[in-house]
């Protein structure tokens, strides 16, 4: 497996994760638990992602101008996921909060995966692929566990 495939299989998983989230009402069991798994698999995903691709990029002085944006986005999932920390879930705008997030990340899914993965794929060495897969999913084991 590539880091590429690694990192498409758990994008897919907040995208689904998202999908459910937003179909949840008030203050419910279903929106909490969906929404501490959410917020754990965001927060995983960027930390690993960050150490298994976009520092390595750095490194190689590879497209640094795309790594720092996407790492610049995570910090606005991070914003946006302190704001719903903070908001009640029976609150009315909790859902709007909900949605705004869905949309900032299935947008950074989607050009991570449409833009940052082939630039960082012809910059990257085949053996490294495999290595930083490795990382990644040591990784997120790691702090899934934790
Ligand atoms: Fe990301
Ligand atoms: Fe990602």
């Amino acid at each position: 497996m590539t880091i590429f495939e690694a990192l498409r299989k758990d994008h897919d998983i907040q995208r689904d994760l998202l999908a459910q989230l937003v179909e949840t009402h008030g203050d419910s069991d279903a929106r909490d638990s969906l929404y501490q798994r959410v917020r754990a698999e965001l927060k995983y995903h960027a930390n690993a992602e960050e150490r298994a691709l976009y520092i390595p990029m750095m490194d190689l002085d590879l497209i640094q101008e795309k790594a720092r944006h996407s790492v610049a986005e995570h910090h606005e999932i991070d914003e946006l996921i302190e704001l719903l920390d903070d908001t009640d879930y029976s609150a009315s705008h909790w859902l709007t909060h909900a949605k705004q997030l869905q949309h900032l990340v299935t947008h950074h899914l989607d050009e991570e995966e449409q833009e940052v993965f082939q630039l960082a794929g012809r910059g990257l060495q085949e053996a490294q692929k495999t290595t930083l897969a490795k990382e990644y999913q040591d990784e997120m084991q790691r702090q899934r566990s934790g």
